[in-house]
């Protein structure tokens, strides 16, 4: 299913198009797509990654890079996510790279998300969502994010943290099934010292593409920049 939404993204993506591309195991499939159409149909774009790990995959399928600040505005970001609501507000930030995902979105015309339909939720916060912070007393950032939250927070990684590409730690806020405010959610977290970015995209998602055991389907955000 991962396969088959990273691939369907493609049709999106035309020729002379700056394109973000995501991270994770979904989009992976949307980066080898690229590579291929590429080398095999003459398709000529710029990426832009928003991980190591996701340059490092572009890179050896094909697809040519630039900075962010290279161009203007990306024509198009497609990522993954960890779940998405009716509004298309996101959880995202299981792979760690939440914090570069939202700055190459930010500076996109449009975003489109790969998934299967497991990631479908009528309400966001059953997935832990993340929170990148500084490594300097990340326990008292813990300790305040553990006050707005309902459910346990944990340091991603444990024993050995887990390092994001930007030398930050992940924070994994239980929030027990209910982000009822996303958006206001958001900008409490922003709040607390340390925290660098937060998991939780609002208003940014303008459509998915999602494939399920009955064959892969485009949702489209009413009024969005997708149509
Ligand atoms: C990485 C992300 C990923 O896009 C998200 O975790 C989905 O990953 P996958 O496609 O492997 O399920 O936000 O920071």
């Amino acid at each position: 299913m991962k396969r088959a939404a990273g691939i369907a993204a493609c049709n999106w993506v035309k020729d002379g198009m700056a394109v973000g591309l995501g991270t994770g195991s979904t989009v992976s499939h949307t980066v080898v797509e690229l590579g291929r159409l590429i080398s095999d149909e003459g398709l000529s774009i710029v990426g832009v990654p928003t991980s190591i790990a996701t340059r490092d995959l572009a890179l050896s399928v094909g697809v040519p890079l630039v900075g962010l600040s290279d161009v203007e505005i990306l024509d198009l970001v497609i990522d993954g996510t960890d779940e998405f609501d009716p509004s298309f507000s996101l959880i995202k930030g299981g792979g760690g790279a939440l914090t570069r995902e939202k700055i190459v979105a930010q500076r996109s015309r449009a975003m489109l998300v790969v998934a299967d339909e497991t990631k479908q939720v009528q309400v966001l916060g059953t997935f832990p969502l993340p929170v990148e912070v500084l490594p300097f007393e990340w326990e008292v950032t813990m300790s305040r994010l553990s006050e707005i939250c309902p459910g346990k927070v944990k340091l991603r990684g444990a024993s050995k943290p887990f390092v994001t590409d930007n030398g930050g730690y992940i924070i994994d806020c239980d929030y027990q099934g209910v982000i009822s405010n996303p958006k206001l959610l958001e900008s409490e977290i922003l709040c607390v010292a340390g925290v660098v970015e937060v998991g939780l995209f609002c208003g940014i998602c303008d459509a998915v593409v999602m494939a399920g055991g009955m064959g892969v389907e485009t949702l489209l955000k009413e009024n969005g920049r997708i149509v």
